[in-house]
């Protein structure tokens, strides 16, 4: 019988046109609809470039004054998905949660074709489950919302009880820009799969979401910390680092599909880790960490051109701004959201499933 091309992995497949972003991993470049994704985490906010990539260009004053309220009038949880948050067991981690607490905002008001009215309500609420979730595992009553706060200002807020700093909102932010968007990743073709089946935008994030949580994706992070803190020492690096290696183990932090050369979000953040870290111990650890891995790297994989990847700094900035480890991939998923979404609006534009194929290798009925 007729076999199919294979792809594992589906490596250097374009499987959609998208005017949302281009990642160049050779030259190591991340365009936004027409703009340096580094330049618009440097010079505008978590909503402005949220506008960039749901509507197609950069908000008007009253049009950035119009997101921000449908945002702000849409953070607060239906009192069901609260118990329910309440509710399961506290050994559960905080990913799991998310998708439990997303998928409970679905109902039959979800339809086809799904509305972008949809994915501000689905975008204002995923800060707040995390941040209901935290304060329940920390024996605190969660905090409501605060009208006068801004996205990123609001969820720091939810987070930690305390109005954060401009320093600490600039530099989260930074971050949750940069990873708004990413192409055609794991999770992004997860959420366009589930859409190009005519179900419904909560199906599809809720989907993304159980994607992003491996460690090969959105799970690295929380990963890097712990690899940072088993090492210990600049003295361990290299011992540690190389007996990972000789047994076959992956450097979290490091390596991308698409990027041969430095990962841009990396270098961007490097620069705000930097700024917020002055001389913090832990980061010239994890600075120690990194010119040893890529050396080893080069050692034991030569000619595969491993660089840093955005989680390695990622995780770096989300200490500096004193988030726990189990809030370092729920906060990508908080960010990345805008992409996903972006994506299932421009798949549901443009629809026809996503149905490929595999070849049967197995016998036949005699
Ligand atoms: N440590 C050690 N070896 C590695 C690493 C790493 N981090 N990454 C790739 N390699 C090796 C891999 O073993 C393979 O070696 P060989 O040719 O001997 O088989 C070679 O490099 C090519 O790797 P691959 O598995 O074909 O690469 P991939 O494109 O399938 O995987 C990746 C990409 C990101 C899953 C992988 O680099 C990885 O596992 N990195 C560690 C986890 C991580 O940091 N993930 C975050 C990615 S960035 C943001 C995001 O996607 O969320």
């Amino acid at each position: 019988s007729k076999q199919s091309q294979l792809a594992i992995g589906l490596d250097g497949i374009a499987v959609a046109e998208t005017d949302l972003s281009l990642v160049d991993g050779l030259e190591g470049l991340l365009v936004y609809r027409g703009y340096w994704a580094r330049d618009l985490a440097i010079h505008h906010t978590f909503e402005e470039v949220a506008h960039l990539l749901w509507y197609g260009h950069l908000p008007s004053e009253e049009e950035l004054t119009a997101l921000k309220n449908k945002l702000k009038e849409n953070r607060e949880l239906p009192e069901h998905v609260k118990g329910l948050l309440r509710m399961i067991p506290a050994d559960v981690d905080m990913m799991s949660v998310l998708r439990t607490g997303v998928s409970a905002l679905g109902s039959s008001a979800h339809g086809w074709p799904p509305t972008i009215d949809e994915v501000i309500a689905v975008t204002a609420k995923m800060p707040t489950i995390v941040a209901f979730r935290y304060a329940c595992l920390q024996g605190r009553e969660p905090l409501a919302p605060k009208f006068e706060l801004d996205h990123t200002a609001n969820y720091l807020y939810m987070l930690k009880g305390t109005e954060p700093s401009h320093a600490h909102v600039r530099a989260l932010d930074a971050y949750l820009i940069l990873t708004q968007e990413h192409g055609m990743n794991a999770s992004t073709f997860t959420g366009r799969v589930v859409t190009s089946t005519e179900s419904d935008l909560i199906s599809a994030i809720t989907g993304a979401i159980g994607t992003l949580k491996g460690p090969l994706h959105g799970g690295a992070p929380s990963e890097v910390t712990e690899m940072i803190e088993a090492i210990g020492t600049k003295e361990n690096a290299e011992p540690w680092l190389r007996n990972k290696l000789e047994n076959g183990g992956r450097l979290m932090g490091f390596g991308h599909r698409v990027y041969k050369t430095i990962d841009p979000r990396a270098t961007a953040l490097r620069v705000v880790a930097e700024q917020l870290s002055g001389d913090d111990p832990w980061f010239d650890l994890a600075t120690h960490v990194e010119q040893v891995g890529l050396r080893l790297l080069a050692e034991y994989k030569p000619g595969r051109k491993l660089n840093t990847n955005v989680e390695f700094f990622a995780a770096a900035v989300m200490r500096a701004v004193g988030l726990d480890d189990d809030l370092f991939t729920p906060s990508f998923a908080v960010s990345r959201v805008v992409g996903w979404s972006a994506h299932i609006l421009e798949q549901a534009a443009s629809n026809r499933i996503i149905r490929p194929q595999s070849n049967y290798i197995g016998s036949m009925p005699e």
